[in-house]
């Protein structure tokens, strides 16, 4: 079967779509990377898709009157390279509604929560101040609303007393490279598919195991 042409959106570091790059590169994972828009022409990501050999398009949103102006080139310059799946790695603009809808089920993203907790911006800062013990990253479906739509894979992982928000996302972005390409993997084989607003899977086994933070192990 032909890869899945996925097109990666940024707009800084660009490490999700390292972790994506890398994935492609085994000559067994289902999908290509057919291009990388980014709307800061700055972003470091942009300089990974080059020395990678992908093709590159800065698309920068002060460049346009509206909201609708810029999804419609967005969109133009996806189709263009054949896009089928729209992947959202660090892009921090809100596509509109009839973007979302015109690529329904075939615009992904990646938020570092478990989502629906933790939506929005700061949410390393959040989640600390909240005192919680377990947080994670998500890889779903987009929605009209902001970080919203059906999940395709989650991981969990432990906030710790001593930890700021910079090594907290840090320990969450570890987690966020293998739950990206193993999304677009299930996509790519037709393993995941939407079905009442929620992901079914086809052959993808569920995890096993307790993550309990602290350690019970202390416990008496
Ligand atoms: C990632 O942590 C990603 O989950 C987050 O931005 C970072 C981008 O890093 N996305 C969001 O917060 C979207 N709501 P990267 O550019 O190194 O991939």
């Amino acid at each position: 079967m032909a890869d899945l042409k996925a097109a990666v959106l940024i707009s800084g570091r660009g490490s999700n779509l390292q972790a994506l790059i890398e994935a492609c590169a085994n000559p067994d994972y289902p999908a290509e990377i057919v291009l990388v828009i980014s709307n800061k022409p700055k972003a470091m990501g942009l300089k990974r898709a080059r020395k990678a050999g992908i093709d590159v398009r800065i698309i920068d949103h002060r460049d346009f009157d509206s909201r609708e102006d810029y999804d419609e080139s967005i969109t133009q310059a996806l189709e263009a390279a054949g896009t089928e799946l729209v992947c959202l790695a660090g892009f921090m603009r809100v596509l509109g509604e009839s973007f979302v809808e015109r690529w329904r089920d075939r615009v992904i993203n990646i938020h570092p929560s478990l989502l629906p907790a933790f939506k929005g911006l700061n949410t390393h800062e959040r989640a600390i101040d909240a005192g919680i013990r377990i947080t994670g990253c998500t890889v779903h479906f987009v929605r009209p609303a902001m970080d919203d739509g059906p999940i395709i894979v989650q991981a969990a992982v432990p906030v710790l007393p001593e930890d700021d928000a910079k090594i907290l996302a840090d320990r969450i972005l570890v987690a966020e490279h293998k739950c990206y390409p193993m999304a677009v993997r299930l996509i790519a084989e037709g393993r995941a598919r939407v079905v009442n607003e929620k992901v079914s899977f086809d052959g993808a086994e569920p995890a096993e195991g307790l993550l309990i933070n602290p350690r019970d192990d202390t416990a008496r």
